[in-house]
């Protein structure tokens, strides 16, 4: 009876696809504007509620992300309700804000390299510059994410420690952000790390604004995932494909791939709204188009297990399918 009870608790999880702007910052191949327009609309399509769409930073910086203005004049005006764009400083603000961003994300390294690194800051600049961007995106009537980036461990200063990003955390919680993004950057936690630092949170954060960003570096993705979900986190970042990377985090792999999470979550009782197997039509336009073959973990058997029962949901398909 409890068991019966459990699997019919709805229980959902909301999953930001950051494939868009994570998973394309690095590539070396240019991505079209259109292809971009695709990608995002197709997400979208898909059901994954929050998409980041692409980064206002310097074209120099990213040259792969100079074109996001333009793709946010091009998107649906449904889809734009869903989307999120990464600002690194005012100005990044400013023009996210003409172009018609209706949700912010600001980056806060928990050391002090890699603030240098990736945004030429120290962490006291870093901190203050978010501090404002948050305040002014708030007056404006823009909501806010704010990323912690390498909460765990930093590619140039090795583990970083539990209290500093705690701190740094409840700073952004603090400054009113509507989430605050918990970020293994380079993908080098493991879920006793996690579990640790995200029950500290939940507790003073709650699962209303905490999320977490995993990258699946060591293979260790979808665990932490797990320890994440068992601490309460009900927000996450994943990316279509598992792409990502950022370029200046030596080391970085690819995300957690969305797919991979979806199937976890749906397995596991979780709703994310996400119809998987439209999804990996997305993961196959992705490796078509960037002329590689991408994917998740899961992706390969997900593939010919769906092709193998067309037309039912991952849900159904969950319960008693042929091995
Ligand atoms: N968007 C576009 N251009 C910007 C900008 C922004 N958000 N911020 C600054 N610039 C421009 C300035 O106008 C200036 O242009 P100019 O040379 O034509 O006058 C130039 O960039 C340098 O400005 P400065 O303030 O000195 O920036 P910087 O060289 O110290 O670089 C950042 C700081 C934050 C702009 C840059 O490091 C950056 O964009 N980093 C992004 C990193 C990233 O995307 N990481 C992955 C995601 S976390
Ligand atoms: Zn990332």
């Amino acid at each position: 009876m409890a068991l019966l009870l459990e699997k019919n608790a709805v229980k959902k999880l909301l999953i930001t696809d950051v494939s868009p702007r994570d998973g394309l910052q690095n590539q070396a191949k240019y991505f079209s504007t259109q292809d971009k327009l695709w990608l995002v609309e197709a997400l979208s399509a898909c059901g994954v509620p929050r998409i980041e769409a692409t980064s206002f930073v310097a074209p120099t910086a990213v040259p792969q992300m100079a074109d996001a203005a333009d793709l946010l004049a091009a998107v649906s005006d449904s889809t734009k309700d869903k989307l999120c764009v990464l600002v690194p400083n005012q100005k990044g603000l400013w023009r996210a804000q003409e172009a018609g961003a209706r949700e912010v994300c600001v980056v806060l390294s928990a050391t002090e390299t890699m603030n240098q690194r990736n945004i030429r800051m120290s962490l006291a600049n870093a901190l203050s510059t978010c501090l404002t961007v948050l305040a002014q995106a708030q007056e404006a009537g823009i909501r806010t994410r704010a990323y912690v980036a390498v909460a765990f461990a930093c590619p140039f200063e090795g583990q970083t420690s539990p209290d500093v990003a705690l701190r740094l955390a409840k700073q952004m919680a603090d400054a009113g952000a509507d989430e605050v993004v918990i970020a293994d950057t380079i993908g080098a936690a493991h879920p006793v790390q996690v579990s640790n630092l995200m029950r500290l949170l939940m507790a003073d954060i709650g699962p209303g604004r905490l999320g977490i960003h995993l990258h699946d570096t060591r293979g260790l993705g979808l665990a932490n995932a797990w320890a994440a979900m068992q601490a309460g986190v009900q927000r996450f970042d994943s990316s279509a494909a598992g792409m990502g990377g950022c370029p200046f985090a030596p080391g970085a792999a690819g995300n957690l791939a969305t797919e991979d999470l979806a199937w976890l979550a749906h397995e596991s009782g979780y709703e994310t709204g996400i119809d998987l197997p439209a999804l990996l039509q997305v993961v196959e336009g992705l490796s078509n188009r960037l002329q590689k073959p991408l994917g998740g973990r899961s992706y390969a058997w997900l593939k010919q297990h769906f092709s193998r029962f067309p037309g039912t949901t991952d849900l159904e398909a969950a319960s008693g399918f042929p091995s």
